[in-house]
């Protein structure tokens, strides 16, 4: 009997340490948000964080899992978190950007996000969807295959998340409330941090960098994230290359580079061979803009450390790629292909129901109080609609039939053409509305996201809530309809679900609305954002059993 008994805590023990033992568990995680002093650079303030943690948990789970993740909001503001690059097939109440799919979980309340991730495995993360939250409030989401089911490249000793971000030492909240005063652009931040270190820098010359130990021989993927309000980053390692082996948790034919380019919402996975005998190798992230825009030029440092180095031996060193170094972003970009293999095919959509043509970019509207913008304020729109935020969630007013909260008659093209990336037009005004487009179920779409040059013409990282979608097209200057369609790769385009619009350019992508729901796009680079450069698609149901959404759970938030 007592035997018996230990048998059985032990058996229960086991399977609470290793949960993993097969796939479609369920797993329960727990996120407190509370506030948490810090002293990164040299800035002691308070910060708003998950379980007081910057970056935040990393949450493991394993294709078709089930995720049961309770929210418990201890801070002043409101919340909301998304998890970014999750497909939310029929649970668009789980996707998070607040007043999108969910009124905010208010101070003192709780929700409990729900959601299997069916289909999917790789490196995704999650943030808060809500004001700039997001600066501290972010992590790594890594879902492994299923069990038994090897990676299409050869096995990894170790894996590792590794999050960049951007800090200011001042308060984010404050400082996009002060630029939305004034009209102007917000500051831009103090310095990069890779896994929550800058590293040396001049602002705070003692800080210590991350460190990333390693055995000589042994191959590590770097699972990185790019958690950056809104700065697109290069990194790099010297004396090693990377192999690039997956993008937004979809895999890529695998290639060698010395340099990654990653954009805020994006996820790159890459491996990295440990081969040296012995050493300290610097790791690098920068900035990349190749347009007339400030940005934080402050590179963060970080060490790959052999085992058996002394800490005082000497670093070998690198050097960043120069900040405006459009050709190493172009020359990694146009590297990344699908897999495309039997196990994992690119399924591109080779018919086209609703062909979309975006412009991308910023405007400059009236404003009497915004003194510092001579009565003006910058903003950002697609096809000219800077998007207002409704009070009542979308996807609630949707799904209850709430009149009056959106219209559906977001434009399909802008309402005046001229040149995109020309001199800009007479009028820089745009309209406001909260206004979405309506795709069947099942619908193929192709959307061209072009770049204007309003202002400055800049890179957005155009991120799109509930599919992954298919890059058939990039060029530079206005999209040609007669001409460029006729390069479309269709074979084998890279797939992910935050695609860089260059900078005076534009990409195309396709995919198919398979996911009923109301599903947001938007720029990752936050203050476009905030300035309205987002829009939302809604999604009908099928006619099938499986093709609606779900009911909404009974702990979803109220406004
Ligand atoms: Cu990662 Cu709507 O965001």
């Amino acid at each position: 009997m007592g035997l018996y008994r230990v048998g059985f805590l032990v058996l229960v023990s086991f399977f609470c340490v290793y949960p993993s033992l097969t796939e479609g568990l369920v797993r329960h995680y727990k996120f407190n948000i509370v506030m948490k002093n810090t002293t990164r650079l040299c800035s002691s303030k308070p910060i708003v964080t998950v379980n007081g943690r910057y970056p935040g948990p990393t949450i493991y789970a394993r294709e078709d899992d089930t995720l049961l993740i309770k929210v418990v909001n201890h801070v002043k503001y409101n919340v909301s978190i998304h998890w970014h690059g999750v497909r939310q097939l029929r649970t668009g109440w789980a996707d998070g950007p607040a007043y999108i799919t969910q009124c905010p979980i208010q101070p003192g309340q709780v929700y409990v996000y729900n959601y299997t991730l069916t289909g999917q495995r790789g490196t995704l993360w999650w943030h808060a969807h809500i004001l700039w939250l997001r600066a501290t409030v972010h992590g790594a989401l890594v879902i492994l295959p299923k069990r038994g089911v090897p990676y299409p490249f050869p096995k990894p000793d170790h894996e590792k998340a590794i999050v960049l971000s951007e800090w200011w030492k001042s308060d984010t909240e404050n400082v996009i409330n002060e630029a939305l005063k004034s009209g102007l652009a917000p500051n831009v931040s103090d310095a990069h941090t890779i896994n929550g270190h800058s590293g040396p820098v001049k602002s705070c010359p003692s800080s210590m960098g991350y460190k990333l130990s390693v055995e000589r021989g042994e191959t590590y993927l770097l699972r990185l994230v790019n958690a950056a309000l809104n700065e697109e980053l290069f990194f790099k390692v010297a004396g090693h290359s990377l192999t690039v082996v997956e993008v937004d948790a979809l895999y890529v034919k695998p290639f060698k580079t010395d340099t990654v380019l990653i954009a805020p919402g994006q996820t790159t996975n890459v491996l990295l061979t440990a081969s040296k005998s012995a050493g300290k190798y610097l790791v690098t992230v920068s900035p990349f803009m190749d347009a007339p825009i400030a940005v934080d030029n402050v590179t963060a440092t970080a060490t790959v450390h052999y085992s058996g180095t002394l800490s005082s031996s000497a670093t070998v060193l690198t050097l960043p790629p120069p900040q405006n170094s459009t050709a190493i972003s172009n020359n990694f970009t146009n590297s990344l292909r699908s897999l495309n293999s039997k196990k994992y095919p690119a399924l591109v959509p080779k018919e086209v129901d609703h062909h979309l043509f975006f412009t991308v970019g910023l405007g400059v509207n009236p404003c009497p109080t915004c003194k510092a913008a001579n009565g003006s304020r910058v903003v950002a729109s697609i096809n000219n609609v800077t998007f207002t935020m409704p009070t009542t969630a979308l996807l609630q007013a949707h799904y209850f039939n709430i009149s009056g909260v959106f219209t559906t008659d977001f434009p399909k093209n802008p309402p005046h053409v001229y040149n995109y990336t020309g001199s800009p037009p007479a009028n820089l005004a745009t309209e406001k509305g909260t206004r979405l487009y309506k795709l069947p179920y099942n619908a193929t779409v192709e959307v061209v996201l072009q770049d204007t040059g309003i202002i400055s013409p800049e890179n957005h990282p155009v991120h799109l809530h509930g599919f992954n979608f298919f890059q058939v097209g990039r060029g530079i200057g206005n999209f040609n309809p007669k001409k460029d369609p006729k390069s479309f790769n269709l074979d084998d385009p890279v797939e992910r679900n935050t695609i860089g619009v260059p900078s005076g350019g534009w990409v195309a992508i396709r995919f198919r609305a398979d996911n009923p729901g109301v599903w947001f796009m938007h720029c990752h680079l936050e203050v476009h954002t905030t300035w309205g450069l987002k829009m939302a698609f809604l999604v009908e149901n099928g006619k099938g059993p499986n093709e609606s959404v779900l009911p909404p759970p009974n702990d979803l938030p109220k406004c």
